[in-house]
């Protein structure tokens, strides 16, 4: 692919990479990442009510919340949601992962007259302000996915690709569960790596060298010793129903592998936006 086939606009982009061999070697990679991160610093946008909570998210990179809705509302979300999965007429995008097959349904394809706890869930002003913080735009339902995941945990002896420790994405770009079983290690839980979004010269090495990898596709692995290069630790985020997770997933993460046939559900707010436009 030549210079003139790639729009100056695809290095502007959310694209994961800029598939160009000689804009790589230019080192288009770490430069679209140094600069998503500069517009990040500069954009000026307000925390908000929840300082405390938008600051650490923004210097880790994730933060959970026990017993985050009052139990009865977490109750009526969770026995809405039940009868959800098992509806006949929602529509179930099935995504086989290899070794697990994660299903997610779609609130906003249902009728929301139907759905007045993921309705009341979907304007909670603590989730959306934080949020709101950390993207540093004003996030809603208008311009979010609210979706619903039920993970489900097949053979071991299977690859599980999100099992791999990873980089979504080149910038920050937030997610936020609320699981609603408790979450043990036979489940699969999310792991984290806090800080593993601080953007140093190691990391900018190794993103430089993973748009070279002509074979690259999808997400960064991310292998041991990068962690112990930059001296990161990975949190296993086992919880209790009810519990409330944001993650940017710009950081390094994975899930555990869990035991086969062992379910967790959640209902997710992800947001993904062009880093260069604000
Ligand atoms: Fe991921």
């Amino acid at each position: 692919m030549g210079l003139k086939s790639v729009s100056v606009f695809r290095i502007f982009s959310g694209d994961k990479l800029v598939r160009n061999s000689l804009l790589n070697h230019l080192g288009v990679q770490p430069f679209r990442m140094l600069l998503a991160r500069v517009i990040y610093k500069i954009i000026p946008f307000r925390k908000g009510k929840y300082i405390k909570e938008v600051d650490f998210i923004r210097e880790n990179g994730m933060y959970q919340i026990q017993n985050f809705l009052p139990q009865e509302q977490f109750n009526a979300l969770k026995e809405e949601v039940t009868n959800l999965w098992k509806r006949k007429d929602v529509k179930i995008n099935i995504r086989d992962q290899g070794g697990c097959i994660m299903n997610v349904i779609d609130v906003k394809t249902l009728p929301q007259e139907e759905l007045p706890q993921l309705i009341k869930y979907s304007k909670n002003d603590f989730l959306f302000s934080v949020i709101s913080g950390v993207e540093k735009r004003k996030i809603s339902f208008k311009n979010s996915a609210i979706l619903l995941e039920k993970l489900v945990q097949g053979p071991q002896h299977l690859h599980d690709i999100e099992a791999d420790m990873h980089s979504d994405i080149f910038f920050n770009t937030h997610k936020a569960w609320l699981y609603l079983n408790d979450v043990e290690l036979k489940h699969g839980p999310l792991q984290y790596v806090p800080k593993s979004t601080v953007v140093n010269f190691n990391r900018l090495l190794r993103e430089y060298k993973f748009s070279l990898d002509k074979t690259a596709k999808g997400s960064r692995r991310v292998s041991d010793d990068e962690l112990s290069s930059r001296k990161l630790h990975p949190e296993t985020l086992t919880c209790k129903a009810n519990t409330l997770v944001f993650g940017n997933v710009n950081g390094y993460h994975r899930r555990i592998r869990g035991l086969e046939g062992n379910e967790r559900y959640a209902v997710c707010v992800s947001v993904r936006f062009n880093p260069f436009i604000y």
